[in-house]
Parts: structure tokens; C-alpha cells; sequence
């Protein structure tokens, strides 16, 4: 291999949530690592994703020294709105287990996570290219990459981290022969709009409709987030107007007074959904984390409090590993994060097949029987409160 080398002890794959926040907790341990990204700062900066934070990604970035922004500017929720036609319920997830979830944006942590590293002084490479993982079964793996120059480079490291996404090149590192996956990919895909008004709710509303599911969110006292249900491959060109009565009848306007108040949209795109967990999450010198191994619908609000659990984990369990050689924590990884992870999987799955529309008439039914079962018993609310609002790290 040729090319300037460069030598670190963590070669993180990905600038993403969980690859930043996995600098910034091993640089605490004393662990040196390098942020290999292909996209440009600001690109990575300014990508509008998810938007609630759950009890334990609050506790974790305020006990990382990551905290300030977001409790001054964060929105701490007691829970959210459930309803179909006809009904809202509030589930309080405060009452029902003590754990409260905030509104920040996957923006905002990105943005204070790329300020803290940038003040560290972390190496960052980002609009890199041909991103290539060698050697991740030996003590000595490396990562080359061609720099923004042309160059070719070789990172030698004693770990490699693949937290480059759903669609990186890290999870095709573990050989076929130890691998396993699993999906599900589902018939319909979310519309989701940015719009510059006050949101019309004070907490998230989760929406059933005949006509498919609606989601109000927001991001701030002015800026309101949106989600509609619609057909795959659905192209994100439809006007405002269209935008509006589709998320005015689905959000219940006129409903006990209730309106939905319309405002200038700022952005528009289409996601489609779906579950995929790979295992292990760990293979010799190769370790995954985030969306690299596993990928929620995002109905239950998961994909980015899972790769921050992930990296809660594996920032101690790579500091054991090359501080004091002490394999435990590393070796246990993969069983760890996957417990949150298959737990997440299903809430998600849940959330999602529960206020989905689908073709058939008897699913409908079930669905509008889980929500009233929901919303009116104590132990079914208890249980999407104690899922939504999120399990401890670790569990
Ligand atoms: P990412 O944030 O995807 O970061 C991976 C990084 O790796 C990226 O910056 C990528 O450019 C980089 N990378 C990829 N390949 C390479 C390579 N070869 N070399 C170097 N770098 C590479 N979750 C929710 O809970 N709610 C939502 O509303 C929601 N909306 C989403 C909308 C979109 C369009 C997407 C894609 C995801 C959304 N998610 C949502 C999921 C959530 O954003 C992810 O779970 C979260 O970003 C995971 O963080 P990560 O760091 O693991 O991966
Ligand atoms: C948002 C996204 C989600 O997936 C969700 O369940 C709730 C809110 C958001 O982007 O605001």
C-alpha cells in the first residue's frame, strides 16, 4: 500500500452522530482517534433527520460535557398524543415511569458534537473517497482512502469502527461465513416537510387516518416538523396546498376545536422504512455501531438514541481494550448492544405496523383495538411509555 500513512489507535469510519460522539468519549478516556467522513462538514451538519431525544442520550451528552445547548435550547417532553378520528389521548410518560424525552434536533447534536471535536483539535478527514477496511481480522488493521487532493492515505490503527451508516462499506467486513441479517422492508415511505410556523401542539401527535399516518412534531417555538404516510417511491414534489389538507384531515383540524395552524415549508423529502439488524456487531479489530448495523423504521422515534447506546458502550469497552489489554467489555459488545437493539427493533416494528395504514380491513381493526387498549390501560400505556421514553444504557 502506498501513500502517506497515519497512525492512531481508533480509525472511526463515519462522521455521523455515532462516530462523532465516539471520538469525543474515547478522547475523554485518553484514546486517541481519527474521523474518516466522505461528505463535507457543513454537509454533515446540516442533514435534517431525527428530532427526539430519549432520557439516557440526554443524561449521556450532558455527562459527556455535551449538555449546555441542549438544555437551554431543548424542549423537554412528559410524553405524547395518540390519536385516530374522533379521539386524542395523552400518554404521560413522566406519571407512568418517571422518564421524560426532549425535542432537539439530529442537527443540533451533530452541530455541538462537530463544535467540541473541532475544539479538541480532533483529525478529522472529511470529503474523502474510496474508503477501503484491510486487515481487521489481525492486531494491526488499517483503513485507505484517497484525501481531497487526489492523494492516497493509509490510517494504522489498533481498532477500526465502522459507524458509516446504513449504506457504508464496514458491515460487508464481517465475512459471510460468521454474518447474519435480518429485515423488513415495509410498503409505504414518510413525506417529511419543515415548515417555518409554531407548532399547533404542545406534544408530539401521533395520528391514525383511513387516509395513512400523520406525525406533528417540531423543532423549535417557530419551526414545526411533519411526517405524512405515502406510497413508496412517492416523489416529494407536492405542492403546499396539497401538503396541507393532507396533514389538516389526517391531524384531526376542527376536531374539538382543535386547528392545525399552515405556514411557509422550508423543506420537503421522501424516507422509506425499514428494519435490519446485522450481527455480530463485532468481528477480530472491527466494530460496528449506529445505523452501520442495524436500521429502525422511524416511527418510534430510535435510530438515533440506538447509536448513541451503542457508542456508550463500546467508547469503555475499546478503552479496556487498549489501555490495560483487557478483552471483557469488547467481547461482550456485540451481545450487549444487541439486547437494546432487538428491543428497539420491536417497539419500532410496533409503533410503525400499529398506525400505518395497510390494505386489509381486518388489520385496521386490530390496529384501532391496540390503540384504544393503549391509551385506556395502565399497563399498555406503561408499556410504549417505558419503550418510547427508553430503556437505561446497558440493559
Ligand atoms: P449516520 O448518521 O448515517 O452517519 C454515517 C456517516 O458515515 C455519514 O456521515 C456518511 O456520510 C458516512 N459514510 C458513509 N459511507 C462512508 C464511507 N465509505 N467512508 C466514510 N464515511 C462514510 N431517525 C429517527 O429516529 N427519526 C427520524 O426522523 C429520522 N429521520 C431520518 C431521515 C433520513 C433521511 C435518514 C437517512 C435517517 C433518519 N433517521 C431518523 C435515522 C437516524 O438519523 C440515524 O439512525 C442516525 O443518523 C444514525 O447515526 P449514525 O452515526 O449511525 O449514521
Ligand atoms: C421525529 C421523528 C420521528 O421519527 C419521530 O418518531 C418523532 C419525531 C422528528 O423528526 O421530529
Amino acid at each position: 500500500m502506498a501513500g502517506r500513512e497515519f497512525r492512531t489507535q481508533v480509525a472511526i469510519i463515519g462522521a455521523g452522530p455515532a462516530g462523532m460522539l465516539l471520538s469525543h468519549l474515547l478522547a475523554a478516556d485518553g484514546i486517541e482517534s481519527m474521523v474518516l467522513e466522505t461528505r463535507s462538514e457543513e454537509y454533515v451538519a446540516s442533514r435534517i433527520r431525527a428530532g427526539i431525544l430519549e432520557q439516557s442520550t440526554v443524561d449521556l451528552l450532558r455527562g459527556c460535557g455535551l449538555g449546555e445547548r441542549l438544555d437551554r435550547e431543548g424542549d423537554r417532553h412528559r410524553g405524547i398524543y395518540l390519536q385516530w378520528p374522533g379521539h386524542r389521548h395523552h400518554i404521560d410518560f413522566v406519571d407512568l415511569t418517571g422518564r421524560s424525552v426532549w425535542v432537539y434536533g439530529q442537527t443540533e447534536v451533530q452541530k455541538d458534537l462537530i463544535e467540541a471535536r473541532n475544539a479538541a483539535g480532533q483529525e478529522m478527514h472529511y470529503e474523502i473517497a474510496d474508503t477501503a477496511l484491510h486487515d481487521v481480522e489481525t492486531d494491526r488493521p488499517c483503513v485507505t482512502f484517497t484525501d481531497t487532493q487526489g492523494r492516497e492515505r493509509v490510517v494504522k490503527a489498533e481498532v477500526v469502527v465502522g459507524c458509516d451508516g446504513s449504506f457504508g462499506p464496514s458491515r460487508e467486513h464481517i465475512p459471510m461465513d460468521v454474518r447474519r441479517h435480518w429485515e423488513r422492508v415495509y410498503p409505504y415511505s414518510w413525506f417529511g416537510i419543515l415548515a417555518d410556523v409554531a407548532p399547533s401542539t404542545d406534544e408530539l401527535i401521533y395520528a391514525w387516518h383511513s387516509d395513512g399516518f400523520a406525525l406533528h412534531s417540531m423543532r423549535s417555538a417557530s419551526v414545526s416538523r411533519f411526517y405524512l404516510q405515502v406510497p413508496n417511491d412517492t416523489e416529494p414534489d407536492w405542492s403546499d396546498d396539497r401538503i396541507w389538507e393532507a396533514l389538516a384531515a389526517r391531524l384531526g383540524h376542527g376536531q374539538d376545536g382543535w386547528a392545525l395552524v399552515t405556514g411557509r415549508i422550508t423543506d420537503k423529502s421522501v424516507l422509506p422504512m425499514r428494519s435490519f439488524v446485522q450481527t455480530p456487531m463485532r468481528h477480530g479489530r472491527l466494530f460496528l455501531a449506529g445505523d452501520a448495523a442495524h436500521i429502525v423504521p422511524p416511527t418510534g422515534a430510535k435510530g438515533l438514541n440506538l447509536a448513541v447506546a451503542d457508542v456508550a458502550l463500546l467508547a469503555p469497552a475499546l478503552a479496556e481494550l487498549i489501555r490495560k489489554d483487557d478483552h471483557r467489555l469488547a467481547d461482550s459488545y456485540s451481545e450487549t448492544a444487541l439486547r437494546r437493539v432487538w428491543r428497539c427493533t420491536h417497539f419500532s416494528w410496533w409503533m410503525t405496523t400499529m398506525l400505518h395504514r395497510g390494505e386489509d380491513p381486518f388489520d385496521e381493526q386490530l390496529q384501532l383495538s391496540q390503540l384504544r387498549w393503549v391509551t385506556s390501560s395502565v399497563a399498555g400505556a406503561t408499556g410504549l411509555a417505558e419503550n418510547y421514553a427508553g430503556l437505561p444504557i446497558g440493559l
